[in-house]
């Protein structure tokens, strides 16, 4: 399949999608003339959201190799995106060949070239859902293929509870995922925020989009780890969260919050 103006069905290439424009921002091929100048508008009114997105994916790169360390052997991945290397699973199962991963994505496109790059084991698969219809989350036969819900799970929502307006009620969404999970699983969860630059101007790129931008205050998205425990260092800007290098110059910019928590009980 190519992305040239090729008509894909259930695809519209009309309006900018968060995957397309996420995937213009971090340097990928896999986007249409509409992301690159919902991009370009982006970075015009956010000169740092080209940093921001590397940040986010850097954030959630460590965070699989952290739940991993932990002993977790199932990943269940909400909003992936489109295929980036290097992907969860091959982080994961580089780590520990056992590790399980079911991608979700509620974007066509990302399920097009996802069962193309991502499902290429039994152990990982890539399934069309949307996560504001949690219960079919947890009762989808190929999810329930790949997860155990009676062992730890590490439930990934990077990148995506922004997406989710408060009437569709995000804590509920996140409450009910979590209900669905045992004790010692985890949530790994980032979240776009304007508490550190006025981002007004993003909010209107997305307005033109598939999906709004909801932007979070640090309590906003602190109530979304109801029921889990946050684990250090807290909830921080994506760069600052167990950093494996020096953190870059502007890090103090990016209007990512990230953290991992646990469920203890
Ligand atoms: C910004 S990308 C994040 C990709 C990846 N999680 C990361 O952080 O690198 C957000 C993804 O969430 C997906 N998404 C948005 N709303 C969704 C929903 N309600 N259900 C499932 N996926 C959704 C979009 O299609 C997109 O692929």
């Amino acid at each position: 399949m190519t992305l040239d103006g090729e008509s894909i069905a259930g695809i519209d290439t009309s309006k900018p999608h968060p995957a397309r424009v996420y995937d213009y921002l971090l340097g990928g091929k896999d986007n249409y003339a509409v992301d690159q100048e919902a991009g370009e508008e982006l970075v015009a009114v956010a000169p740092e959201a080209r940093k921001g997105v590397r940040a986010n994916r850097a954030f959630l790169e460590r965070a699989v190799r952290f739940v991993v360390s932990q002993d977790v052997r199932q990943i269940l991945d909400v909003g992936t995106g489109l295929p980036t290397s290097p992907n969860i699973h091959e982080i994961a199962q580089s780590i520990n060949p056992d590790v399980r991963v079911a991608y979700i994505d509620n974007d066509p496109i990302v399920k097009a070239h996802g069962d193309a790059l991502l499902s290429r084991s039994g152990d990982t698969g890539i399934v069309l859902a949307d996560l504001r219809t949690p219960q079919d989350l947890v009762h989808h036969p190929e999810i329930r293929r790949l997860i155990d819900f009676d062992e730890p799970v590490a439930l990934f929502l990077v990148a995506i509870l922004h997406f989710v307006t408060e009437a569709e009620q995000p804590e509920r969404i996140v409450a009910t995922l979590r209900d669905a999970l045992p004790t010692g699983s985890y949530l790994v969860l980032s979240h776009a925020t304007g508490d550190f630059a006025d981002r007004r101007g993003a909010r209107a790129v997305y307005d033109k989009a598939t999906a709004t931008l909801n932007l979070r205050t640090r309590s906003e998205v602190e109530r979304l780890f109801e029921g889990f425990t946050l684990l250090a260092p807290g909830l921080v800007q994506a760069p600052f969260w167990r950093p494996d290098a020096p953190t870059p110059a502007g890090s103090s910019d990016i209007g990512f919050y990230a953290g991992v928590a646990r469920k203890d009980a």
